[in-house]
């Protein structure tokens, strides 16, 4: 490498470096929020006529860094994911290095016998026992494969001659996301053949609800398919119940998908893998590592139960020019993919399993768990705050409602709402909001177990701060 490379690489590191020890300076806001009209005005968008020379993206890295939204800060609670294992970032420049696509094992060897390393050890722990998979570009992505095998297994044909007139229908909770409705549309079934089944209490699939869906949807003549559970829901955090499930989806041959983008990788906690019992009579399973296992986005699996699926599902002619029939034919990984040229992402979970091990992932997720708990005791104690859901999972959603105030439901969802605005304004923190039964819940993700009960007090003090300035004003 040029001197002059190496120079650059070096000083990228050490802002990097800086970057993301800055963000656990308590001082340092979770962004510097800029409405997208004024970012435009401050940020250099312009590509210029001559290349600028490398040294000068020095400045523009570290420009960049500043108007990021601080996800690794323990003031970010907004999304399903949050801080990442060092591990993770360390794979990402080796992987960018090596520069290489995961279509055939002769370009990628090591990449493609990792990720099937990975997707075996999955597969394992979900309790597929002659399972495989495919690394994807997200849950959505993998929920909308799942479909499409299960599609292909009811109408073998469609991948050919197109979708008949079957009329299939899927069925998933009224709490499910809203990835299924796009597999829905983009695999010619249609939105509107997407049962949305109505869920318990707990937020959980209604069994008996799912079971009555399913015999109307024969009396009209539809062909049910598809039925997707999930483990670990987007706003509530639910555990769709999957052992009553899949006698319902066994009984009437449907196949049985589960959602784990988000809750399947509490398989690994010893302490809370009850969550998914039954995850082994599902016929696949979706799974996120880029959310509760904190590897960098996007890491992400489709595991199927029975070998031979993806190939039949996803292969298609034309593609003697890129597999070739060699001794390593049968790892080519593009054919069971629905991609071409494809990422390598499995490195930077299989270093982080070898650097933390099986056992550290369930410590991380424990610990996580551990973390709801004093959030949810601190809510119960606070007569400001009221909890709206029972949580049975990460996902906390609260809202400010003081048991001496006078508010009408209307203005209480205004409040929580001005407050969740203001933090992020501030920079103090950046907390997510979801309409729930009808009312604005504040939607608190603990994804980084970094985060510390310290760091929680902070957040409610800022919170509770925030709550009494605007319902002064
Ligand atoms: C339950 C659930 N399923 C699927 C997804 C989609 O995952 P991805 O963002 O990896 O596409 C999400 C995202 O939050 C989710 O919460």
């Amino acid at each position: 490498m040029m001197r002059e490379q190496e120079k650059i690489l070096n000083l990228a590191v050490e802002k990097i470096l800086n970057y993301l020890e800055e963000n656990q300076n308590p001082a340092t806001p979770v962004v510097n929020y800029q409405s997208a009209n004024l970012l435009q005005e401050n940020f250099d968008l312009s590509l210029p006529e001559k290349g600028i020379g490398l040294e000068e993206s020095i400045p523009i890295i570290e420009s960049y860094l500043n108007h990021t939204t601080r996800t690794s800060s323990p003031k970010f609670f907004n999304q399903l994911w949050g801080g990442f294992e060092i591990t993770g970032l360390l794979a990402e420049m080796v992987t960018s290095a090596a520069n290489t696509s995961m279509y055939t094992y002769e370009v990628a060897p090591v990449a493609t016998l990792i990720e099937l390393k990975l997707i075996e050890t999955l597969n394992n722990i979900i309790g597929f026992n002659n399972g495989e998979g495919v690394m994807v570009t997200g849950g959505t992505n993998a929920n909308m494969i799942a479909m499409l095998c299960a599609r292909n297994k009811f109408v073998p044909e469609a991948k050919k001659d197109g979708l008949d007139d079957k009329k299939l229908v899927a069925f998933v909770s009224d709490k499910s996301h809203y990835s299924f409705l796009k597999a829905a549309n983009l695999l010619g079934i249609g939105t509107s053949n997407i049962i949305k089944v109505k869920s318990d209490i707990r937020n959980r699939m209604d069994v008996n609800a799912l079971e009555s869906a399913i015999q109307l949807a024969i009396i009209d003549g539809k062909t049910p398919f598809f039925v997707g559970a999930t483990a670990g829901t987007t706003v509530a955090g639910a555990f769709d119940p999957l052992l009553d499930i899949a006698e319902v989806t066994k009984k009437y041959n449907i196949w049985l998908h589960v959602d784990g983008s988000w809750g399947g990788p509490v398989l690994l906690s010893e302490k809370h893998k009850h969550l998914l019992t039954g995850s082994e009579l599902a016929d696949s399973f979706a799974w996120d590592a880029h959310k509760l296992m904190g590897v960098p986005l996007i890491c992400s699996f489709l595991l199927v139960k029975e070998k031979g699926t993806l190939f039949e599902v996803c292969s298609s002619g034309g593609t003697d020019y890129i597999f070739h029939d060699d001794e390593n034919y049968s790892y080519d990984l593009g054919k069971i993919s629905l991609q071409c040229g494809r990422k390598v992402d499995a490195l930077k979970l299989w270093l982080s399993w070898k650097c933390y091990g099986t056992s550290g992932y369930g410590a991380r997720i424990d610990r996580l768990f551990e973390l709801t708990r004093y959030v949810t005791e601190y809510i119960r104690d606070s007569p400001d705050l009221e909890l709206l859901i029972e949580p049975e999972f990460v996902n906390i959603c609260f809202r400010y409602h003081p048991a001496n105030g006078n508010f009408s439901a209307k203005e209480l969802d205004s409040i929580n709402l001005e407050i969740r605005e203001k933090l992020m304004r501030s920079g103090q923190a950046l907390v997510n909001y979801a309409n729930y039964n009808g009312q604005m819940a504040i939607r608190l993700i603990l994804a980084n177990p970094e985060i510390t009960e310290k760091d929680l007090d902070g957040f409610f003090s800022s919170f509770i701060q925030a709550a009494i300035a605007i319902t002064k004003s």
